[in-house]
């Protein structure tokens, strides 16, 4: 799994551009690590979040204000209720799990937990959930893969599992790395709750994607190839296994352009990570937000 993972820490840089004067070693005030929803701004973290939120940035509180962007959309995609059970996967650095705990737009929940597959990954958000900790939500955290293979016992989509199932789970520009994306969707089926809901940021493909679509695929380790499906076959897969009132959104336009020129402008080191996002999008990727309730 962790051989596999093209995942570290280069995220924080993109999270302090364009906030100048941070004393040198400093971490950004977020870390997050998606691709973001780029129609309001320019900005990565508040492409990657959304809504309103203050942050402590030094001694000088500042407010900063955006519409609804990445983790917002998939947040409310998956209809977050107050005292629910949340599974976040894929959860990176932890900001996602700090929305559900601080976001001023998000019902908090009364339990959260959340897997991640880096090890850094888990231990950094353990850190940052420390200082959030507060008596109405009960957070667990795991590091491990998304997927849960028998017979591990402490696993949040363990089918044998005796705890609480969840109202919701989100997972946030990640499934489409999962071994399948199907066993993810299947396992979540059993756990969520009846009225539970499932919202994923993901990376689908039209269906004339093209050759450059594979070359870049294998090349850089992105996804299984069994994930390398149409919308329509990922809306026919969750309908299969059991989910209703499955909805999709294509938000490709307000993802793929956005990141790709965000990317180019941060140095020449990211511009190969910039052409391969732009090369994505112009052979057949799409960036859509699907959901789906368990009856
Ligand atoms: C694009 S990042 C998104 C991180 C976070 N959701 C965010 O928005 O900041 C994808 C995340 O999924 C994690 N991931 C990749 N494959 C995984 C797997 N098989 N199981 C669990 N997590 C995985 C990566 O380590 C990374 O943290």
């Amino acid at each position: 799994m962790s051989g596999k993972d093209p995942y570290g820490s280069f995220h924080l840089a993109l999270n302090a551009s364009g906030s100048r004067g941070r004393p040198e070693g400093r971490r950004p005030p977020t870390e997050w690590l998606n691709m973001g929803y780029w129609k309001d701004t320019k900005a990565f973290p508040e492409a990657c979040e959304g809504g309103t939120r203050t942050l402590d940035i030094g001694m000088v509180p500042k407010l900063i204000v955006c519409s609804t962007a990445l983790a917002l959309k998939v947040t409310q995609a998956g209809g977050c209720k107050a005292g629910g059970s949340v599974l976040d996967v894929g959860y990176g650095s932890g900001d996602s799990l700090l929305m559900q705990l601080s976001h001023p737009s998000v019902p908090r929940p009364a339990r959260l937990t959340g897997i991640t597959s880096l090890k850094a990954h888990y231990d950094r958000s353990l850190e940052r959930v420390e200082d959030l900790r507060s008596q109405h939500t009960e957070v667990n955290l795991y590091h491990g893969d998304a997927i849960y293979h028998a017979p591990e016992t402490e696993h949040p989509l363990d089918p044998a599992s005796t705890s609480a199932t969840f109202t919701t789970i989100l997972a946030l520009d990640c499934a489409y790395h999962f071994r399948t994306r199907e066993d993810f969707l299947r396992q979540s089926y059993s756990r969520l709750a009846s009225g539970g809901k499932i919202a994923l940021a993901d990376i689908c493909f039209s269906t004339a994607h093209g050759t450059v679509v594979n070359l870049l695929i294998r090349q850089f380790g992105l996804m299984p190839s069994e994930n390398i499906v149409t919308v329509g076959e990922y809306i026919g897969t969750m309908e299969r296994i059991g989910y209703v009132d499955v909805k999709s959104e294509d938000i490709s336009e307000y993802v793929f352009p956005g990141f790709r020129g965000f990317l180019a402008g941060q140095g020449v080191g990211w511009r190969i990570f910039s052409w391969m996002i732009g090369g994505l999008y112009a052979s057949g990727a799409r960036f859509v937000i699907v959901s789906g309730t368990k009856t």
